[in-house]
């Protein structure tokens, strides 16, 4: 068994979609890979880029993972139940893997990160463990397994971007795809285990940013979504003895870059950073209708004092004062959140700051959260995760009643409007009606017509709305 070590430790993390991917089944005699992915959305981008790297080396996915050669899960470590919820999927390959012995369990992503060569003493059906910036190894890896040895490789990277390697698009619907533009995180929040599992900051090249946006449009996509852990951080400076030494490109530029490849692409991008997002980056949304007008912004908290206890380096008024900056530059700017409840120490008071933020920004939508102690964090070594799981619970409830009343209120205002939708595709409850979003990310579904394509521009007026949804129909 050939162990790497980790190399630089450091941090990040993205958005948690908590969901769930199967890759498309594909046809032919290569050998099978079925891939499934859990947390943020770069995880999900980073299984297309093992699906790339694995079929340059022969394989082919398959949405089935009892007619695969290998199964890959990606995991995610951000809080324990995600931990959980992948150690219970293992299990059921294990299932699979005593049917058919010849069967590959390879487990990538964050908790392969965390816990290394514990994985493969923990869960004795495991044959590999493959840390974020390892996957160029993985047919090495794979080749080790096939000569019956453990495989692992958690080497964390100062350069790996990825930047070459063409992502398949995996359960794709051909209409919006994700573009990762940097990796790894240089923020110590101090609740987050991301600083430990992928690694330092580092961003991708933007020629090869535009150029994957721009094949992508040719291909018939529409939206593209910028991802990385602080996309405001971004920043590529071109190398020395390169022709491009000299040259710099921040977030706001790549921003305008990736919208002149045409009008008919929308762009949107995630994660932004209370800190580090600037005017600038706001002006340029503001400049370019195909810049979506929709920020997701984690405040976490709302209170300076439990600020300060996380490491986000801002204040409750420096946050205000960003959002007073978006909705005087962009008036129709939506803003999502992410909020942690009962985070070490908080007090009645302190969360009480929480629901007051939540009021003063009106979020169009927020993802909540109980604080779960992470190993190894900040927080775990330096504070005392005292607030109990009952309290812990109601503070959650009451953030989450507040988050349904502000987006119920905000999606309220779009009745008897006309949005500009995206078509994606059919209604995931009907099939008889068409659903897309608009450019502040709200869902919006109608009925479908003969002529509808996914990928089409539409004018959809908004009759009536329910808790998540607009309803409406097409007009001119
Ligand atoms: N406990 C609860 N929520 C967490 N998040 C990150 N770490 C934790 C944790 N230990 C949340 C943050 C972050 C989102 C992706 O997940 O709100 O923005
Ligand atoms: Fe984690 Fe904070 Fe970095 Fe986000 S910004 S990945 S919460 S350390």
């Amino acid at each position: 068994m050939i162990e790497l070590e980790l190399a630089d430790k450091t941090h990040d993390e993205a958005r948690q979609g908590e969901a769930l991917i199967i890759d498309a089944p594909q046809r032919g005699n290569a050998r099978k890979l079925y891939i499934e992915s859990y947390g943020c959305q770069m995880n999900f981008a980073d299984s297309e880029i093992v699906a790339s790297i694995l079929g340059d080396n022969g394989f082919e996915t398959t949405g089935d993972y009892k007619e695969a050669d290998l199964v890959f899960i990606n995991t995610c470590s951000i809080r324990e139940n995600a931990e959980q919820r992948v150690r219970n999927r293992l299990s059921q390959f294990g299932v699979e893997k005593r049917r058919n012995p010849k069967l590959i369990v390879g487990v990538l992503g964050c908790m392969a990160e965390r816990l290394k060569s514990k994985f493969l003493d923990e869960e004795k059906l495991v044959d590999m463990v493959v840390g974020p910036d390892a996957y160029r190894d993985l047919p090495q890896l794979i080749s080790q397994v096939e000569d019956g040895q453990k495989a692992i490789n958690v080497l964390l990277s100062r350069e790996e971007t990825y930047a070459d390697i063409s992502p398949v698009r995996l359960n794709g619907n051909g209409i919006t795809a994700f573009i990762s533009i940097m990796r790894g995180c240089d923020n110590m929040c101090s609740f987050c285990v991301v600083p430990f599992t992928r690694g330092r900051e580092r961003s991708r090249d933007p020629q090869s940013i535009v150029a994957e946006a721009q094949d992508l449009f040719d291909r018939g996509y529409k939206e593209v979504t910028l991802l990385g852990q602080n996309v405001d951080s971004y920043k590529w400076k071109g190398a020395d003895d390169s022709e491009a030494a000299g040259i710099q490109v921040n977030f706001a530029q790549l921003l305008e870059m990736v919208a002149l490849i045409s009008p008919d692409l929308r762009i949107r991008f995630s994660t932004s950073h209370p800190k580090d997002i600037t005017d600038e980056v706001l002006y340029t949304i503001a400049k370019y209708d195909n810049i979506c007008n929709y920020i997701h912004l984690p405040v976490q908290s709302g209170n300076s004092r439990v600020l300060e206890l996380m490491n986000r380096t801002y204040t409750r008024e420096w946050y205000m004062n960003r959002v007073d900056a978006i909705r005087s530059i962009i008036p129709d700017c939506a803003i999502s959140t992410d909020i942690i409840a009962g985070f070490c120490t908080e007090t009645e008071a302190e969360h009480e700051e929480t629901l007051s933020m939540m009021d003063y920004v009106g979020y169009d939508f927020a993802f909540t959260f109980s604080y779960s102690e992470r190993p190894g964090t900040l927080a775990a070594r330096k504070l005392v995760d005292d607030i109990p799981e009952e309290v812990k619970k109601r503070r959650l409830a009451e953030i989450l009643v507040k988050a349904q009343q502000t987006s119920l209120y905000r999606l309220q205002q779009n009745v008897g409007k006309t949005l500009r939708i995206l078509v994606e595709g059919t209604s995931k409850k009907s099939k008889t009606d068409y659903c897309g979003r608009n450019d502040q990310n709200a869902m919006v579904v109608f009925p479908a017509t003969e002529e509808i394509k996914p990928g089409q521009y539409l004018n959809v007026l908004v009759e009536r709305c329910t808790s998540a949804t607009l309803l409406g129909r097409i007009v001119d």
